[in-house]
C-alpha cells in the first residue's frame, strides 16, 4: 500500500523529472536511475507520523497561507543554549503566539570558520554543543504536538572545507575534486572574476581561494572556508537532494534553500539566477512532492526586485512555495528614513499583480544585513541617485546624519562602489537608545505594517521585547569582523521577564505586538488569499493599503513620519480593529508613527 503511494506520485511526475534531469545532465541515465532509487529510499525512511502529516497537508494545501500563522526565527544557542533548551522554552514561544519556528543553522560546523553555521561540515550531524539529531527529532515531535511547524536551513551552495568531500578533495581525490571547482592556475578563475560580483567585498574579497598545501585554487563565492559545490556534476545534485530529504525526514516542515540563486556557475556570467538554477529548484520541488509532499521549500532569494518572483516558478511548474519578501523589507526601511512611502506604494502594486498563490515570508529583520536592493531605475525618476541615496540611508541608520536617532552599524562597506549594507536590531534601527518614545511608536507601526502584508509574518527573536543591539561582538576575535553579530546577541531573558509589566519597554512592546497578532489571527481579511492594493492617502508620508476578502474590507494606514499627518479619504462606516470604536477617515489626524486598521463591509459584491 505504502509503495503504491510512492509509485503513484513518482509516475505522475516521472516524465517531467526525467526530461529535466536528462537535459541538464546530458542524458546520464545511470545518474538518473540513482536519483530515482534515492527518492525511493528517502520515502522508505519517512516515519508514519510524518506521512500522516503529509496526507493532512495534501488535504489542506493552503495551510501556510492562513492568517493564523505567526513565525519567529532564532538561534538555538542564543535563545536557549541547545535544542533541549528550546524544547523547554516552547511555552514561551506559545505565549508569543508563534506556530512557525525557523531555527538558524545548527548542523556541524567549525568554530571560527562557521559563518554563523552556514559552513556545514556534516549535513547529518547536529553541532555537538547544540545537541544531537535525536534532540532535533524530539524537538520536531514536541513542536508538532504543540501545533508548531519547524523550518531549517539547507545550505546547498557550498560545504565547509571541513566536510568529508572537501577533505578528500584537498587530499587529491579526483572524484571529490569534481564535486567542487578546482583549478591548477588562475587562468579560469581570473575569467570568472571579470563577470562575477563579490558577495563579501570587505570581509572575504574575491571569489576564489588559494590552497597553499595542495597548490590548488578553489571557488569560494562566500567565505574562503565555504567551497562552492559544482551542480553540473549529477553526483552533487543526487547527494545534496538526499541530504535535503534526510532533514525533511527528521521532521522539518519547511526547508530554507540558502543562497539558491548562486548554485549554477558559468563562465562569462554573473553566476546568479542562471536558467539552470530554476531547473534544479523545480527538480527539488518534484523530489519533495514525491517523497514528502507536506514539506515546503522556502527560497532565500535576496536579489533585486525583478529576480525574486521567478523562483515561484509557474502555476503548472511551481518551484518554491515561499520566498522572502526582501524588496518590501528593504523598501520599508528606506521609507522610514526618507519619510516618503511612494516606493512602498509601487512595491504593493507590483506584489498585487502576482498570482495569489505566490506566498511570501514577511519580515522586518533577520540574521543578515539589510542590503539596499531598491528599485533604483524607478527612483531615478525623482532624481534619486543610487550611490548618494545608499549613503543617506546608511548615514541615517548609523546615526551619522544630523538629527538621526538610529543606531545601526555598517556591513561590508565597499568605499570603491559606495555600497555598504546595514546591521542592527529593529529597536536600535528605530533609535530606542536615543528617542525611546518615538522608537517605540515606529517599531510598533513597522510591525503592524509587516502583519498587514500577505504571507507569513516572521518575528526576529528579541524584537518582541524590543531588544537592542549587542555590541559585545566587537571583543570576540571570531566575530568582530562580521557586524551581523550586532543583531545576533544572546536572547535577554531578564528583559523578557518584564514582558508582563506594562510600565516597561519590553512589556509595552510585547503586549502591543500580541494585541495586533491576535487581531490578525481572528480576521480572515489577513489571509494570504485576500485581494490587496495600495491606496492614495493624500499624503506621501502615509502608506495606505486596502485588503478585501468576501465582504470584509480593511483599510490600513501607516504614518512613516515622526510628525502627525492629516488624512482625508472618502471612507466611512469603519471600525478601528485595535480600539473597537468607529473611525472616520474623512478627516483624521494620524499621530507620529501612528497607524490604523479600519474594517468595513464591502458594498460591491464579493471580490
Ligand atoms: C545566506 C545566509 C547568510 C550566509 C550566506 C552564505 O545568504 O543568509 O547568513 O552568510 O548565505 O551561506
Amino acid at each position: 500500500m505504502e509503495y503504491t503511494e510512492f509509485v503513484d506520485r513518482l509516475t505522475a511526475r516521472y516524465d517531467e523529472l526525467k526530461w529535466l534531469y536528462c537535459e541538464l545532465y546530458r542524458n546520464d541515465q545511470v545518474a538518473f536511475r540513482y536519483f530515482v532509487d534515492m527518492l525511493r529510499r528517502a520515502y522508505a525512511d519517512r516515519k508514519a507520523a510524518l506521512r500522516e502529516l503529509d496526507h493532512a497537508r495534501l488535504q489542506e494545501p493552503d495551510w501556510f497561507r492562513s492568517n493564523k500563522l505567526l513565525g519567529m526565527m532564532l538561534y538555538v544557542d542564543n535563545f536557549a543554549g541547545n535544542l533541549r533548551g528550546v524544547r523547554a522554552k516552547l511555552p514561551y514561544l506559545q505565549e508569543c503566539g508563534v506556530n512557525y519556528l525557523h531555527l538558524m543553522p545548527l548542523l556541524r560546523t567549525v568554530k571560527g570558520r562557521s559563518d554563523g553555521g552556514y559552513a556545514v561540515a556534516d549535513f547529518r550531524q547536529v553541532q555537538p554543543e547544540l545537541g544531537t539529531m535525536e534532540d532535533l527529532e524530539a524537538l520536531s515531535d514536541a513542536c508538532h504536538t504543540a501545533g508548531i511547524s519547524l523550518a531549517l536551513d539547507f545550505v546547498m551552495n557550498h560545504t565547509s572545507e571541513d566536510h568529508e568531500w572537501a577533505k578528500a578533495a584537498r587530499a587529491g581525490d579526483p572524484v571529490a575534486r569534481a564535486r567542487y571547482f578546482f583549478y591548477d592556475d588562475w587562468d579560469i578563475p581570473k575569467e570568472f572574476e571579470k563577470t562575477v560580483p563579490q558577495v563579501f567585498p570587505t570581509t572575504a574579497p574575491g571569489s576564489f581561494t588559494v590552497l597553499e598545501d595542495c597548490k590548488q585554487i578553489v571557488m569560494t563565492s562566500f567565505y574562503p572556508y565555504q567551497w562552492d559545490l559544482n551542480y553540473a556534476n549529477p553526483m552533487v545534485f543526487n547527494d545534496m537532494t538526499e541530504n535535503l530529504l534526510y532533514l525533511a525526514n527528521r521532521g522539518m516542515d519547511v526547508i530554507r534553500l540558502d543562497a539558491i540563486p548562486y548554485i549554477w556557475k558559468e563562465l562569462g556570467t554573473a553566476c546568479r539566477n542562471l536558467p539552470q538554477v530554476h531547473t534544479l529548484s523545480r527538480m527539488l520541488r518534484l523530489a519533495c512532492e514525491i517523497v514528502c509532499p507536506g514539506v515546503l521549500l522556502l527560497g532565500e532569494v535576496v536579489m533585486e526586485p525583478a529576480k525574486v518572483a521567478p523562483y515561484f516558478g509557474t502555476r503548472e511548474k511551481p518551484e518554491c512555495h515561499l520566498l522572502y519578501n526582501v524588496t518590501t523589507m528593504c523598501s520599508t526601511w528606506n521609507c522610514l528614513a526618507t519619510r516618503d512611502v511612494r516606493l512602498l506604494r509601487r512595491q504593493i502594486d507590483q506584489l498585487s499583480a502576482l498570482p495569489r498563490e505566490a506566498t511570501f515570508q514577511n519580515y522586518l529583520r533577520c540574521h543578515d544585513d539589510i542590503g539596499w536592493g531598491l528599485d533604483y531605475p524607478w527612483l531615478a525618476r525623482f532624481g534619486v541617485e543610487e550611490v548618494a541615496h545608499k549613503k543617506y540611508l546608511n548615514d541615517w541608520f548609523t546615526g551619522k546624519w544630523p538629527g538621526s536617532w538610529a543606531r545601526g552599524e555598517l556591513y561590508n562597506d565597499d568605499p570603491r562602489l559606495g555600497d555598504a549594507r546595514l546591521c542592527g536590531t529593529t529597536a536600535s534601527l528605530c533609535g530606542m537608545e536615543v528617542e525611546p518614545e518615538l522608537a517605540f511608536r515606529a517599531d510598533r507601526m513597522l510591525h503592524a505594517w509587516m502583519l498587514t502584508q500577505s504571507g507569513i509574518p516572521v518575528l526576529y527573536s528579541g524584537d518582541e521585547i524590543a531588544q537592542l543591539n549587542d555590541t559585545t561582538y566587537h571583543d570576540d576575535p571570531d566575530k568582530r569582523d562580521d557586524s551581523r553579530y550586532l543583531h545576533r546577541g544572546a536572547f535577554d531573558w531578564a528583559l523578557a521577564e518584564q514582558r508582563r509589566d506594562p510600565d516597561t519597554m519590553p512589556g509595552r512592546m510585547f503586549s502591543a505586538l500580541r494585541r495586533l497578532e491576535r487581531i490578525r489571527a481572528a480576521q480572515s481579511v489577513f489571509c494570504a488569499d485576500a485581494a490587496f492594493c495600495g491606496l492614495d492617502t493624500g499624503s506621501n508620508q502615509v502608506l495606505g493599503v486596502c485588503r478585501t476578502r468576501g465582504h470584509d474590507r480593511l483599510i490600513a494606514l501607516f504614518n512613516f513620519s515622526e510628525k502627525a499627518q492629516t488624512i482625508r479619504m472618502a471612507e466611512r462606516d469603519l471600525t478601528d480593529l485595535v480600539t473597537g470604536r468607529p473611525v472616520d477617515l474623512t478627516a483624521m489626524e494620524l499621530p507620529p508613527y501612528g497607524f490604523v486598521w479600519a474594517l468595513g463591509k464591502e458594498t460591491r459584491s464579493g471580490r
